[in-house]
């Protein structure tokens, strides 16, 4: 299956590539106007659902831009058809494909396509984290002064959700430095290949989660919620480390 996965991720990755820099049409979503998506997201997505359809017909599917069936399978795909939309609308070439397979709730597969870089990050459980086919392990670093971390921020940024400020500013007076690269299936593979030391944001959606998450820990790190218990893909808020800094950004992000 994880063949698969990749093949598709990488189809769908060619749409976006070949549309990058050209006149494609972008709707505002939800009346907000900084959550953007565009006639790309949505071709890629299609593409991903109907090879999901030809192959396993019986899986159920969970996606973005609205695609959802149902299934008595145990299978269930999660896609997120283009991560980074904002970055890929405005130009900035830092998007993914994200897709994750559930099996009986259970991530069993997953991969994100790295699409200007031409990168697959891939895991299956229990079989280790790959980068273009090469295994890959969190840093070793246990030192949060000198870890380079890495967030995001919810489209109703705005209203301050979850005192994202306060806890942005904290990091950012602690850690070496804090980035924000606009696409959370990205952001965990760093994590998983070793240039960030930890991740964290609030808001999230399944999509975003699925498979970064379990390239996460198969790659030896750590996916929580801020107070250091498990969660789901449908939990919102995470905290996704190296696992050597975990207990020292659950206590600066619970400092404010
Ligand atoms: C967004 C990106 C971004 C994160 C947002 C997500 P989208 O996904 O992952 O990094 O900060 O919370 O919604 O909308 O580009 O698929
Ligand atoms: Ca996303
Ligand atoms: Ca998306």
């Amino acid at each position: 299956m994880i063949e698969d996965i990749i093949r598709i991720s990488r189809e769908a990755g060619e749409i976006i590539r070949q549309a990058y820099g050209t006149n494609f049409s972008i709707e505002v979503k939800s009346n907000n106007i900084k959550n953007l998506v565009t006639e790309v997201d949505k071709k890629s997505e299609q593409t991903i659902i109907d090879f999901i359809r030809k192959k396993y017909p019986s899986h159920g599917i969970l996606a973005e831009e609205g695609g959802e069936t149902k299934s008595t399978s145990g299978y269930l795909w999660v896609i997120d058809p283009l991560d980074g939309t904002t970055n890929f609308a405005h130009g900035l070439p830092i998007f993914s494909v994200s897709i994750g397979v559930q099996y009986k709730d259970e991530t069993i597969a997953g991969v994100v396509y790295d699409v200007m870089r031409d990168v697959i990050y891939s895991a299956e459980k229990g079989s280790g984290s790959f980068e273009n086919g090469k295994r890959i392990f969190v840093n070793p670093n246990e030192s949060i002064e000198e870890s380079l971390l890495v967030t995001g921020f919810p489209y109703n940024v705005a209203e301050n959700p979850e005192k994202v400020f306060e806890r942005f500013i904290e990091m950012l007076k602690v850690a070496r430095a804090v980035r924000r690269l606009g696409s959370a299936a990205i952001d965990f593979c760093y994590v998983a290949n070793g240039v960030f030391d930890g991740f964290w944001e609030v808001h999230l959606h399944p999509w975003d989660i699925c498979a970064g998450k379990l390239i996460v820990e198969e790659a030896g790190g750590k996916v929580t919620d801020f107070n250091g218990n498990p969660i789901s893909i449908f939990n919102k808020t995470i905290l996704s480390t190296n696992g050597k800094i975990h207990n020292k950004m659950i206590e600066l992000l619970n400092r404010v």
